[in-house]
């Protein structure tokens, strides 16, 4: 049997309030001084009880990163009526920062004025919970990047023998030029350039390897996906330059913005357009084109592909072309796409491959959208 009175109500209420950690509020706009805030919204504010309850208090106290955002949600709500949700940092007069999510009803009140009836949730817990997982799910790509890598080791010292004997040959041709009566200098000095042309390959083997190996972090930023290609414009038109092809933009207008790391996806975006240009320059025909386009995707978020005109993959190369060392070319290693694979896997994408029309190879990947500000 219950014997409660309204003042255990209260109480009740309460400590439901604590134990939720969620606050409730009344406020009016413009304000007439009539506000209310329940005891949980000055806990969650760290507010001094004492202190009459303002929703402007509530608004500088608000993030600076989040103030705008939540001024330009108030000025469109304020205008209507209906319901408002928001979610904000709020900076604690002792500094420390909680992560609130809001929600108001809005309602015309006499004298034109607008009456907001709202509830303050403090989430931080939740949201902190949220980063950890979101944390250890990262370091957990990584050690998927490691494993790949582990297979890579097994082909490595394959693929360094290769230029270590061909220097030690060339190293032993040239011990005998030297000890003819009259040594062939031009013979000696090509024997040495081929000898600086393997030590450079084994040095680029082990440099990408290194990049591919070394635990860096990612940092992601929100940038245009235009920027990023616009940015290494100069590389890539070294590359157009070498296969003597024409390097065309098509760059969508009004892209969402995305969040990448920007340097990784540039390295992408160079490797492609190396391929290609490589791929032009194998046949020595004229007309060779490189298209790099963005458009945005049904889903609102960024593709970008680089398409060229050339011979296309060669027959059976499609299934392996991701594969560590997998090259075709004489002088390739095989790790530009594997490489370029991996950075996008990091960035929950894939990159993946088709026949271009009427010919050539286009290469795609999709790139994620930063989160709406509002
Ligand atoms: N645009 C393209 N057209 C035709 N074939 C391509 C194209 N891009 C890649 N390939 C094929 O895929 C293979 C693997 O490419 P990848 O970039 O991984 O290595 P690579 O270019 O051979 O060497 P590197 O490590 O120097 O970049 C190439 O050797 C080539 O056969
Ligand atoms: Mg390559």
């Amino acid at each position: 049997m219950s014997t409660q009175t309204p003042g255990d109500a209260q109480d009740l209420l309460r400590e439901a309030q604590e134990i939720a950690q969620l606050g409730n509020t009344e406020f009016f706009v413009p304000d007439n001084g009539v506000n209310y805030w329940s005891p949980q919204v000055y806990r969650i504010l760290g507010i001094d009880p004492s202190v009459p309850p303002s929703h402007f208090r509530v608004f500088e106290g608000v993030h600076p990163e989040d103030r705008d955002r939540c001024l330009l949600a108030w000025s469109r709500a304020i205008r209507g009526t209906g319901r408002l949700e928001l979610s904000y940092r709020f900076v604690r007069g002792d500094g420390t920062v909680r992560h609130i999510e809001a929600r108001y009803r809005l309602s015309r009140a006499p004298g034109n004025s607008l009456r907001a009836v709202g509830t303050l949730h403090d989430v931080t817990e939740r949201k902190t919970a949220e980063e950890a997982a979101r944390r250890a799910q990262s370091r957990l790509a990584d050690v998927g990047r490691l494993a790949t890598l582990g297979e890579i080791a097994t082909g490595i010292s394959h693929e360094l023998n290769q230029p270590l004997a061909a220097i030690a040959n060339y190293a032993r041709a040239c011990e005998r030029l030297l000890d003819a009566p009259r040594p062939d200098v031009p013979e000696i000095k090509n024997a040495l350039a081929d000898i600086a042309a393997q030590a450079i390959r084994a040095g680029e083997i082990i440099h990408r390897l290194r990049g591919m190996v070394r635990h860096r972090e990612m940092h992601r930023t929100v940038v245009a996906a235009n920027d990023l290609v616009r940015d290494v414009m100069t590389l890539l038109e070294m590359d157009a330059r070498a296969s003597r092809s024409a390097l065309r933009l098509e760059l969508a207008p009004d892209l969402p913005l995305v969040l990448v790391d920007g340097v990784q996806i540039q390295q992408v975006i160079v490797n492609l357009v190396h391929n290609a240009a490589e791929a032009l320059m194998s046949t020595g025909a004229t007309g060779g084109e490189i298209v790099i386009r963005t458009a945005r995707t049904p889903g609102g978020h960024v593709e970008v592909s680089v398409t060229d005109n050339g011979p296309g993959l060669e027959p059976g190369a499609a299934a392996r072309v991701f594969e560590p060392f997998f090259t075709t070319k004489e002088e390739g290693t095989g790790l530009g796409l594997a490489i370029s694979r991996s950075i996008l896997e990091g960035h929950r994408s894939q990159l993946a491959h088709e026949p271009a029309t009427p010919q050539g190879a286009r290469f795609l990947f999709t790139l994620p959208a930063a989160p709406e500000l509002s």
